[in-house]
């Protein structure tokens, strides 16, 4: 610590799953760290060193490490005085109208005092034209676009292995830029110096094309189950091309989280308020939907109506390693299954906690095996490492009907159907039955 002592203090404001994670990576980079936020009970926890309000795997370890070097407090003014750099990590969740909510970055610009001692680096994720509209208003502050790019579950390597470091100088904020890069110059990663409008549209056109990427796979999925060919098979071939790459290539039953739905949806507002009619998002959006009640079809070939039928979910969370439920495949899914006359029981290893209020008609397991227990079918909605683990023979015999819908395409079909089980994945060769129809 003592050779880097001198390193700037920062100041993080909000401390949810980008400001956590940004604030203790900062403090294990060796800066001193003060963190604000509004909500006292948050905020009081992170100090008492009680469990963190999120599950992030190795997040807990990063805070605890650093605590010498981190400061929680609800009191902006504990950043304003010895924090230049003020890492702005508030939520901008999407409106009605599907615009992003910026009423609490406002609310941390309204603060910064004028003067222009202070710089507003801009982590989370706003419209293209969001900086500059703050400089319309503020035009002494100095503003650099720093977006972030982590993946919920992997989010401290992500951090600290980003494939880029985009950062957009606003007009004469070029001395803040230069201290932001400074304090990822330890990472030694590649640097995008940009002006802002270009670095916020890094950052909205890379998750835009993610979900593209993943739409795109489903729809061939779709079409594969057609023509009998199996998706993981033609992804794979596909994804050895260079020019394609292989990730986000995994065709499932839909992309959720508080990510891809809001950012695809913020861009094609952001382009609809700029005149220009975004075709191509809103047909990944709609993929996206349909795909999350095609699992629908495959429960009705095999089981006719599902009314009074015992339907199991493994998992509800929007993917593995993370307790998020925002935006979750399962939420529509479990409102689908009951609304065709389903009873839906569930069980994921961390979500079930977040995931009651949100699911109040669903029976909650308090494992596996209980959730599987006399049910018509099971769904495996998010691919959770201990689910490949299950003795699938075990769980074969426990249910009224061995019917298994994959919905990650995650476990090996041959394994299944040697268990005994009637295996349907997304887009590959099925057990037989009718065609497939959207649901
Ligand atoms: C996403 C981006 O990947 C991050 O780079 C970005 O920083 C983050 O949004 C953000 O804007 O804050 P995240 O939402 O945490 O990260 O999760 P992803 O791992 O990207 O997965 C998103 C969804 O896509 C999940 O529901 C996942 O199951 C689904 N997915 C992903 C697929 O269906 N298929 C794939 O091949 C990949």
């Amino acid at each position: 610590m003592s050779a880097n002592a001198e390193k700037p203090a920062i100041g993080v404001v909000g401390v949810g799953w980008v400001g956590l994670v940004t604030a203790a990576c900062f403090a294990g980079l060796d800066h001193r760290v003060v963190a604000m936020d509004v909500d006292e009970g948050k905020v009081e926890t992170l100090r008492s060193g009680g469990a963190l309000p999120m599950h992030e795997p190795g997040l807990p370890e990063v805070v605890e490490r650093n605590r010498e070097r981190l400061r929680f407090t609800t009191e902006i003014a504990e950043l304003l005085d010895g924090c230049r750099l003020l890492f702005c990590c508030v939520d901008t969740p999407p409106t009605y109208s599907g615009d992003a909510d910026l009423s609490r970055v406002a609310a941390v610009v309204s603060q910064i005092p004028k003067g222009g001692w202070h710089a507003l680096v801009m982590k989370s994720t706003v419209p293209a034209g969001t900086g500059a509209a703050i400089l319309r208003q503020r035009p002494d502050l100095a503003y650099v676009s720093c977006p972030e790019f982590l993946k919920e579950g992997s989010a401290v390597h992500d951090f600290l292995e980003p494939d880029r470091v985009v950062i957009g100088a606003g007009p004469g904020a070029e001395w803040a830029a230069d201290a932001v890069a400074e304090v990822y110059a330890p990472l030694d990663r590649e640097l995008v110096r940009s002006d802002v409008a270009s670095a916020e549209m890094i950052k909205l056109a890379s998750n835009a094309f993610l979900a593209t990427k993943i739409s795109f796979i489903n729809e061939i999925a779709n079409v594969c189950e057609g023509v009998g060919a199996d998706v993981t098979e033609v992804a794979r071939g596909m994804g050895l091309d260079e020019r394609i790459g292989p990730k986000f290539l995994h065709a499932g039953i839909g992309y959720g989280g508080s990510c891809f739905p809001k950012d695809v949806s913020a861009l094609k507002m952001l382009a609809g308020n700029t005149g220009y009619h975004f075709q191509l998002l809103n047909s990944v959006i709609e993929v996206n939907e349909l795909q999350k009640r095609r699992v629908i079809s495959k429960l009705t070939k095999h089981l006719g109506s599902l009314v009074g039928k015992r339907i199991a979910l493994l998992g509800l969370a929007f993917k593995p390693n993370t307790d998020d439920m925002r935006e979750a495949s399962s939420l529509v899914l479990s409102a689908r299954l009951q609304g065709e006359g389903a009873r839906v029981v569930a069980y994921d290893p961390v979500a079930d906690s977040h995931a009651g209020d949100l699911l109040p008609s669903v029976d909650f397991a308090l494992s596996a095996a209980a959730a599987l227990e006399g049910a018509d079918a099971v769904i495996l909605v998010t691919e959770w490492p201990e689910f490949a683990e299950l003795d699938w023979e075990e769980m074969a015999q426990r249910m009224a009907n061995p019917l298994l819908v994959d919905g990650r395409n995650f476990l090996d079909p041959a394994r299944l159907r040697r268990a005994g089980f009637s295996y349907e994945g997304i887009g590959r060769p099925s057990n037989g039955g009718p065609p497939q129809s959207d649901a």
